[in-house]
C-alpha cells in the first residue's frame, strides 16, 4: 500500500531515462531540462584530473568544514583552476545553461573514504538556498564514483516538483510506485549536472576507498544571490549579499538554535 501524495508520469520518466540520451558527450537541452540530470562522459582529460587531485592531496586552498565532514571548501585557486580548464569554458559558452548567462559559487569538493562513510539523506539542493530555484551543481568526477563506493543517487525529474517549503530529510514514499532511480556510474573525468531541485541521497560506501566529486554550483547571473558572474553576464541590480542569520529577525532555524542554547543551558 503506498502513500503517495506526490503524482507524476512514472511511466515516461521511465523512458526517458535512456543512458543514449543522458549519457553523451553533447548535452540534450530539452532532456536536461525534463530530467534534472546529465552525465558528460571524458569531459576532462587524465592529465587535468590529476591536476585537480595533486592539489587536493597537497592540501592546497581547501578547508574542511566542521560540521559537514564529507564537503570541502575550496578557494578561488581552485575556481580560476577550472575556469582555466577548455572543457568548462565551452560548456558555459554552449548556452545550454541560462542562455550564456552564468554565474558560479566558489567550488566545493565531496569526499568519502574510511573515515567519512556516512550516508547523505534524501534531499534536494535548491530548499536550502537563497535566490533563484532553478540552478546547477555540475559534479566533476576526480576518482570512479559509483553506488558501490558511496556515489549519488539520483530521483529523475523531481525538480519539477518545485519548492517542497521546507527542506530537511525526504521521504521516498510520497513518491508513486516504481519510481525509477539512476546511479551514475562515473570514471574519473566525468561530469555530473544535476538541477539542485532534483532529489538526491548517496549510501554508506561498500569498499572504504576514497571517492572524491569536484563540484562547481551554477546559476543566472541575475539571480541576486550571484558573486562571480563570468564572461561580463549581466547582474541584476536587486542583490542579496546577506546570510541566513542576518536577514531574519526570528527564523524557523533561528528558534531551533536558540532552542537548542536554552536546552543546553
Ligand atoms: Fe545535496
Amino acid at each position: 500500500m503506498t502513500t503517495a501524495c506526490m503524482q507524476a508520469p512514472v511511466e515516461e520518466i521511465t523512458r526517458r531515462c535512456d543512458p543514449l540520451v543522458y549519457s553523451r558527450d553533447s548535452i540534450n537541452a530539452e532532456s536536461l531540462r525534463y530530467l534534472g540530470f546529465h552525465i558528460v562522459p571524458r569531459f576532462i582529460q587524465p592529465e587535468v584530473v590529476n591536476q585537480f587531485l595533486t592539489k587536493f592531496q597537497r592540501g592546497e586552498g581547501v578547508r574542511p568544514l566542521e560540521h559537514h565532514p564529507t564537503r570541502i571548501a575550496c578557494d578561488q585557486t581552485w575556481l580560476q583552476l577550472i575556469l582555466d580548464t577548455p572543457s568548462y569554458e565551452t560548456l558555459f559558452k554552449s548556452g545550454v545553461f541560462f542562455e550564456g548567462n552564468i554565474a558560479v559559487d566558489l567550488p566545493f569538493i565531496f569526499r568519502k573514504d574510511a573515515k567519512c562513510s556516512n550516508r547523505v539523506h534524501l534531499h534536494n539542493d535548491s530548499d536550502y538556498q537563497m535566490g533563484v530555484y532553478d540552478r546547477y551543481s555540475l559534479f566533476l568526477a576526480l576518482t570512479a564514483v559509483n553506488v558501490e563506493n558511496g556515489g549519488l543517487q539520483l530521483y529523475p525529474a523531481t525538480h519539477q516538483f518545485a519548492s517542497l517549503g521546507d527542506c530537511g530529510e525526504i521521504d521516498p514514499n510520497i513518491l508513486p510506485d516504481n519510481y525509477p532511480i539512476v546511479e551514475p556510474d562515473m570514471a574519473p573525468g566525468d561530469l555530473l549536472v544535476m538541477h539542485s531541485g532534483v532529489w538526491h541521497k548517496s549510501p554508506p560506501p561498500e569498499r572504504q576507498e576514497l571517492r572524491l566529486y569536484l563540484e562547481l554550483h551554477i546559476k543566472p547571473s541575475t539571480c541576486p544571490t550571484a558573486k562571480f558572474p563570468l564572461y561580463n553576464a549581466p547582474v541584476n541590480p536587486f542583490r542579496n549579499l546577506c546570510d541566513g542569520s542576518e536577514i531574519f529577525v526570528s527564523s524557523r532555524e533561528q528558534k531551533i538554535l536558540r532552542l537548542y542554547e536554552q536546552l543546553a543551558g
